[in-house]
C-alpha cells in the first residue's frame, strides 16, 4: 500500500485519458479505453473527477449530467491506495460540484458481490431500487440500481 501524501482533485481533460486508463487497467477485467475517457473528457454532459497524489493520477470518478440527474458511469482507485478514504473524499468532492449545478439526484449501477463499493455508496445515501437480472455478460451477474433522489438536502 501507499500512504497518500497530497490528495487533491480536479476535473479530467483529454490530455488525461493515458494516466486514466492505467488506473482503470488495474481496477477492470473489462477497462474502458482511453479513447473512451478522451470522449467522455469532451463532452460537456459529463463530470470526470481526477483524485491525485501530488500530479499522479491515483483514482477518478464520472458522472453522466442528464436530465437533471447524475449517474455514476464509474469509481475507481488505485489497488495501492486504497482502504486509506480516498474515493469517500473523492466522492465528496464529486456530490459537492454535482450539487452546486442543482443537481438533486444521483444514481448508478453496481454489482452484489462488489462488498467494497456497496459500502461506499451507502455513505452516500445510495439506496437499492431494483435489480437487472444477469446484466453483467463476464458472469451474468444482476446489477443493483441504486439512487439518492435527496442530493439536495442533508437528509441522506
Ligand atoms: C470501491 C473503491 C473505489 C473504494 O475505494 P477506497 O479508496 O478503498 O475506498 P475508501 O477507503 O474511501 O473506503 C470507503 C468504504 O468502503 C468500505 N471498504 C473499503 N475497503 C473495503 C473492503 N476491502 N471490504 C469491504 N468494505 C470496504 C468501507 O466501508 C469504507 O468506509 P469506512 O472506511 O468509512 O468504513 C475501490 O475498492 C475500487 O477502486 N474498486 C475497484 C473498482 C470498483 O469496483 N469500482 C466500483 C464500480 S461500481
Amino acid at each position: 500500500m501507499k500512504e497518500v501524501s497530497c490528495l487533491n482533485f480536479r476535473e479530467m481533460v483529454p490530455e488525461d485519458a493515458d494516466g486514466v486508463e492505467q488506473v482503470e487497467k488495474a481496477c477492470f477485467s473489462i477497462p474502458w479505453s482511453r479513447q473512451s475517457f478522451w470522449e467522455e473528457a469532451s463532452n460537456e454532459n459529463t463530470l470526470y473527477l481526477l483524485a491525485l497524489d501530488g500530479e499522479n493520477i491515483i483514482g477518478y470518478a464520472g458522472t453522466w449530467l442528464v436530465a437533471g440527474e447524475a449517474q455514476i458511469t464509474n469509481v475507481a482507485i488505485s489497488p495501492e491506495y486504497r482502504g486509506q478514504g480516498v474515493a469517500t473524499s473523492l466522492m465528496t468532492e464529486l456530490v459537492r460540484r454535482v450539487r452546486e449545478r442543482g443537481i438533486t439526484a444521483m444514481t448508478l449501477e453496481v454489482r452484489p458481490s462488489n462488498a467494497p463499493a456497496l459500502a461506499l455508496y451507502a455513505k452516500f445515501g445510495m439506496k437499492e431500487v431494483g435489480r437487472r437480472k444477469g446484466y453483467y455478460a463476464d458472469n451474468g451477474e444482476d446489477a443493483i440500481i441504486m439512487w439518492n433522489t435527496k442530493l439536495h438536502t442533508d437528509e441522506q
